[in-house]
């Protein structure tokens, strides 16, 4: 289970690309390719997993080494981990589930949102983004023991349209390259772990773009973000638009996010790379570090799970952590934690 990677000067690990080969019976599977890519110098790495569980055995080496990865802001990508859609569930791998208004169909706890149908398709389906919410549960969990006693699962979503193509802003346009933050839900520094799996019934790819390390990203984006207003976080509160009031981190966040996406020359020029992730795949990232954008790709699943700062191996690169050093403040509140 140990990944197909290697040790650069700066300590960083790369992997193998993944390669798409024909098999004997017409099917594409994939396989590490035996010479690295060329990463660009401070781009994110990714990481291959050999791993074909939800509730894979790992060995505690492997566990450190997986976790240490994930949390200097690697993807990690297991090409041979697929969810298993079950015969009759197939009929859901079309956007007609969709009611048209939400973005994702998600489910949280047991309500099922963002999808229409009759009562027993729609508990159906319920049951099958719930069992995708065990299985990617279940991984973290075998993947991360320590991790495991400190996950607050959250909301999962399916997610049937394409990546590109829906007319949104520019704040909302995910095929820009950004790092996840909520501008309702403010998580004073808590990390965001998402897992993917792309269960495309047609081949497609789902293809991301991934940017800078976090670290470069901040040092470069943060003098352009505004700092908060006098009374602003009790104020978003007071009129509901935050659950909670929002810390200085979350402000900084949110600003990092919509900074980079605004920025033109951002998306473009900086230094960044695509991963393809073929039907089947798995991957495994915190989003709040990883600058991704979703290029193209449709019908995928995804667990989000959220993590105090306290069960990491090295909270020192969480973004909070980060972005305190760069302006040599505290950003949130100790105590409010
Ligand atoms: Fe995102």
């Amino acid at each position: 289970m140990r990944p197909c990677d290697r040790r650069v000067p700066d300590g960083i690990v790369v992997a193998a690309p993944l390669v798409r080969r024909e098999a004997p019976a017409g099917r594409v599977t994939l396989v590490h390719q035996p010479s690295l890519q060329t990463v660009p110098q401070g781009v994110t790495p990714v990481v291959m997993l050999d791993i074909a569980s939800w509730r894979p055995r790992v060995a505690a080496v492997d566990v450190e080494h997986h976790a240490r990865a994930l949390e200097a802001g690697s993807v990690l990508v297991l090409p041979r981990l697929a969810f298993g859609i079950e015969a009759d569930e197939t009929r859901f791998l079309d956007v007609r589930w969709s009611d048209g208004k939400a973005k994702n169909i998600s489910l949280e706890g047991q309500a099922i949102k963002g999808a229409r149908g009759a009562a027993d398709d729609l508990a159906a389906l319920a049951r099958m983004v719930g069992r995708f919410a065990a299985d990617a549960t279940a991984l973290v969990g075998a993947l991360f023991p320590r991790y495991a006693a400190h996950l607050l699962r959250a909301r999962t979503s399916y997610r049937p349209f394409g990546a590109a193509g829906r007319a949104v802003s520019w704040r909302k346009d995910d095929t820009r390259l950004h790092v996840d933050a909520f501008p309702s839900r403010p998580n004073r520094g808590e990390r965001i772990l998402r897992v993917f799996c792309n269960v495309n019934p047609n081949g497609e790819d789902r293809v991301w773009r991934v940017g800078e390390t976090f670290e470069a990203m901040a040092r470069r984006l943060l003098p352009h973000v505004r700092s908060m207003y006098a009374g602003e976080s009790a104020a978003l509160a007071a009129l509901h638009v935050t659950k909670g009031p929002r810390s200085e981190y979350d402000h900084l966040m949110l600003g990092l996010h919509d900074r980079a996406k605004a920025d033109v020359d951002y998306q473009h020029g900086s230094a960044q790379r695509e991963i393809r992730f073929a039907p089947g795949t798995t991957w495994i990232c915190y989003s709040d570090q990883v600058m991704h954008a979703a290029s193209s790709g449709q019908f995928m699943l995804e667990q989000t799970t959220h993590l105090p700062l306290s069960a990491l191996y090295e909270p020192e690169r969480s973004p909070l952590a980060v972005l305190e050093r760069i302006t040599g403040r505290e950003l949130v509140r100790r105590n409010a934690t």
